[in-house]
């Protein structure tokens, strides 16, 4: 069930949702085998056609939910066009759902430096070897593309790549679901008010 907060109707403070998914992200890393920070991401291309892939969340504060990638695949090509995405987080562990629509910005390079920074030396390898989303001939020309960017940044800080770094989904709204029995779940939605606070509703399941 909803926890109590949420079951009072008193969600008027402007960071509210975010507290809320922290501790269900925090729950979620409990009881999930893995990745419980991987979310669906939706974008929409230049022709209004919907696409969908997972992703790993990598930051969420009350700014929105970052998450990196290569602005050349096609989810980046899909956002820097439509501007706009949405996000869908399912726990099985914990019978919950989260959703998150909205405008999307592009991280700063100070922010995109510090992550790829923190990566695995491998990760940041592939950033460079991987034009994602692309036909690949064979599984060799991604082995010697990583090969040699291996031998290029043998020495030394490897750059992060310009074609490599994080979206932030600014949320118009964050909606909560939780599962209830026969069907009758629970789904609270923060929706941004003009002066950027939250109002909240709840929905019919
Ligand atoms: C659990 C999981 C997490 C993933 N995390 C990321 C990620 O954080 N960034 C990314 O670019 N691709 C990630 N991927 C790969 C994407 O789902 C997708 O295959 C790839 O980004 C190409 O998508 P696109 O062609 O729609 O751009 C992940 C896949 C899975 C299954």
């Amino acid at each position: 069930m909803i926890d109590d907060r949420l079951k009072s109707g008193d969600f008027t403070e402007r960071d509210e949702p975010y507290r809320l998914f922290a501790e269900w992200l925090e729950d979620a890393g409990q009881s999930e085998p893995n990745d419980p920070n991987a979310v669906a991401l939706a974008t929409v291309d230049a022709d209004g056609m919907p696409n969908v892939r997972m992703v790993l969340l990598k930051g969420f504060d009350e700014r929105g939910f970052v998450f990196y990638t290569n602005f050349e695949s096609a989810k980046g090509r899909e956002i820097l066009g439509a501007r706009k995405a949405a996000m869908c987080f399912h726990w099985k562990s914990l019978r919950r759902q989260v959703r998150v629509r909205g405008p999307v910005e592009q991280v700063s390079d100070e922010e995109a430096d510090a992550y790829y920074a923190s990566r695995p030396r491998g990760s940041r390898i592939g950033a460079w070897a991987s034009k994602q989303s692309r036909p690949l001939e064979s599984r060799f020309a991604l082995e010697k593309a990583v090969a040699e960017y291996t031998a290029r940044y043998a020495i030394g800080a490897i750059p992060r790549p310009d074609h490599w770094s994080g979206f932030r989904i600014l949320p118009q709204t964050i909606e909560f679901w939780h599962d209830r029995p026969f069907r009758l779940h629970d789904r609270v939605v923060f929706s941004r008010s003009a002066d950027g606070g939250w109002q909240t509703k709840r929905l019919y399941p």
